[in-house]
C-alpha cells in the first residue's frame, strides 16, 4: 500500500484525486479510465520484459504475455470490425507521439515529404513543426514538411484546395487528424487525394478513437493505409497507442516499433488497453459516445448564444474551440481564471492566429471526461453560463503589445482575479455540481 510505504507520493495522489473529483475536467484529450483499466495498469504485468512480437520474442517466460497481447490485438480488430486478412495491429506503442514517429520511420526515407495539418490550425506537433526555422519535432527534423490549412472563411477543410496542393507538393505521406479540429474528417476524400499522388494515407484518429469505435464519427479504415490512435482520450483506456496497418505494411511497422524506436512493451498498459477495448464494445459505450457529442454541441450552441465565436460554427465531436479575437483578449488569462473557478480547459491557438503559442487567441473545451461522470445537456447549459461569467470578468485584461511585459501583466491580472467575487461564486457552484457526479 502506498499510503504505508511512501506517504509523500500517497499524499500527492490523494490531492490529485480530489482535484479530479471537485473540478470540471474539460481538456478534450483527457478522460477517466475505469477502475478495471487502472487495476490492469497497476498489475504484476509490469514486471515482465517481452521484446519482440507474440510468439517471436527475445525473452523466455512469455506464455501468458503472448496470450495477452494476441487477445488485445484481436479485440482491437474486432472493435473496429477489421478483417484480419487485410489489417493488423501493433498495440505496443508507448503513446501517440512515438507511434507517429514509428509510422514515419517505417514508411519514409529521410527527407521524404509529409503533408499534414498546420499546427496552429489544429494539427499535432508529432506530424511536424518548426518554430523560427528550428525543427521542434522528430518529424520536422528528419523529413520535409508541407502544411495544409483549413479554409480561411469556414475554418473547415477545403478538400479541393488540399488536392491541388498535394498535386503540386507530391508528398510521400498525407496525414489527417489533429488536436483542435472540431469537424468530422472526410477520410474517403483524404485517401483518394493521397493515393492519386502515390502517397500513403495516415489517419491519426487519436482524439476521436472512441467516437469512431462507437460509429458516431467517420471510420477511416476503408480508405487509409495506416491508422494511429491513442488509447487514453475518447477511447477511455490507459495512456498508450495502437497502430493499425494494412497487412502489406505491418512488417515494416512492427520493426519500427521494435527495435526501431522502442524496447520492451509495457505489458501492464497493453492489458489496460484490452480492458478499455472490451468496455468500448458494450452498448453503453455507444450511448456514452453519442452523449459526448450532444454535450459538446450543446456547449457550443449555448456559448454562441452568449456572443462567443465558435471555430467552424460548431462541432461534430467532443471538442469546442472558442475564438476570443472578437473579445480582444488572449486565451491565457481566461484559462487561468477558469481554473480558479474549478473549470479546467486549455488556452489554444485558433486558425490563422497571429498571437504566439504561449498567448494564443483561443480556448479549447472538451466533453469526454464530464460525460463519463454522467453529465448531460442540462449541466452543459449551466457550464456555459459559468464560462461566460468567468470570461466576462477577464475582459478588462488586454495583453500589452510589448511581449516582455506580458508575463508580469498576467501575474498581476491573476492577483486581481483571485479576489473576484463572481469567480469565487462560480468555483463554489462548480464544486456543488461535481459533488453530485462521481468519477469512476
Ligand atoms: C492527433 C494526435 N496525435 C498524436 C498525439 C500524441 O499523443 P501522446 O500525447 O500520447 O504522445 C496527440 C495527443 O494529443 C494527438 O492529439
Amino acid at each position: 500500500m502506498i499510503s504505508q510505504s511512501d506517504t509523500s507520493i500517497a499524499t500527492i495522489i490523494k490531492k490529485e484525486k480530489l482535484r479530479q473529483t471537485t473540478q470540471l475536467q474539460m481538456i478534450p484529450s483527457e478522460n477517466y479510465a475505469s477502475a478495471a483499466v487502472r487495476d490492469a495498469v497497476g498489475s504484476i504485468l509490469m514486471n515482465k520484459y517481452s521484446e519482440g512480437q507474440p510468439n517471436k520474442r527475445y525473452y523466455q517466460g512469455m506464455k501468458y504475455v503472448d496470450e495477452l497481447e494476441l487477445l488485445v490485438e484481436q479485440r482491437a480488430l474486432d472493435l473496429f470490425k477489421l478483417n484480419p486478412d487485410e489489417w493488423h495491429v501493433n498495440v505496443q506503442p508507448y503513446s501517440g507521439s512515438p507511434a507517429n514517429a514509428e509510422i514515419l520511420m517505417a514508411l519514409l526515407k529521410p527527407k521524404d515529404k509529409i503533408m499534414a495539418m498546420y499546427l496552429t490550425d489544429g494539427g499535432h506537433i508529432s506530424h511536424g513543426w518548426s518554430f523560427k526555422e528550428r525543427p521542434l519535432s522528430f518529424a520536422s527534423k528528419f523529413f520535409t514538411i508541407e502544411f495544409y490549412h483549413v479554409d480561411q472563411k469556414t475554418k473547415v477543410f477545403d478538400y479541393d484546395e488540399i488536392e491541388k496542393q498535394a498535386k503540386k507538393a507530391k508528398p510521400n505521406i498525407l496525414i489527417s487528424g489533429g488536436t483542435a479540429y472540431p469537424r468530422d474528417i472526410n477520410h474517403k476524400k483524404m485517401g483518394k487525394i493521397a493515393h492519386s499522388v502515390g502517397a500513403y494515407y495516415l489517419a491519426d484518429v487519436s482524439h476521436e478513437a472512441g467516437l469512431v469505435a462507437a460509429n458516431v464519427n467517420a471510420s477511416p479504415f476503408k480508405y487509409a493505409d495506416v491508422v494511429m490512435m491513442t488509447t487514453h482520450k475518447t477511447l477511455r483506456g490507459p495512456r498508450g497507442a495502437m497502430i493499425f496497418a494494412r497487412k502489406i505494411l505491418i512488417e515494416q511497422i512492427d520493426k519500427a516499433v521494435f527495435p526501431g524506436l522502442q524496447g520492451g512493451p509495457h505489458n501492464h498498459t497493453i492489458a489496460g488497453i484490452g480492458i478499455a477495448l472490451s468496455e468500448a464494445m458494450k452498448p453503453e459505450f455507444k450511448i456514452y459516445a453519442k452523449q459526448i457529442i450532444k454535450n459538446a454541441q450543446t456547449l457550443a450552441l449555448e456559448l454562441k448564444k452568449r456572443g462567443y465565436e465558435i471555430v467552424s460554427g460548431g462541432t461534430d465531436k467532443h471538442l469546442v474551440l472558442i475564438d476570443l479575437r472578437n473579445k480582444d483578449i488572449s486565451g491565457k488569462i481566461p484559462a487561468r481564471a477558469l481554473e480558479m473557478a474549478n473549470i479546467i480547459c486549455n488556452f489554444n491557438t485558433v486558425p490563422f492566429d497571429s498571437a504566439p503559442p504561449l498567448y494564443p487567441s483561443g480556448l479549447r473545451l472538451g466533453t469526454p471526461a464530464i460525460t463519463t461522470r454522467g453529465m448531460k445537456e442540462k449541466e452543459m447549459k449551466k457550464i456555459a453560463v459559468w464560462i461566460d461569467q468567468v470570461i466576462t470578468e477577464t475582459l478588462e485584461f488586454k495583453l500589452p503589445s510589448d511581449r516582455k511585459e506580458r508575463s508580469l501583466f498576467v501575474k498581476n491580472a491573476m492577483k486581481k482575479l483571485e479576489k473576484n467575487k463572481i469567480i469565487k461564486q462560480v468555483a463554489r457552484e462548480v464544486k456543488q455540481l461535481t459533488s453530485k457526479f462521481l468519477i469512476p
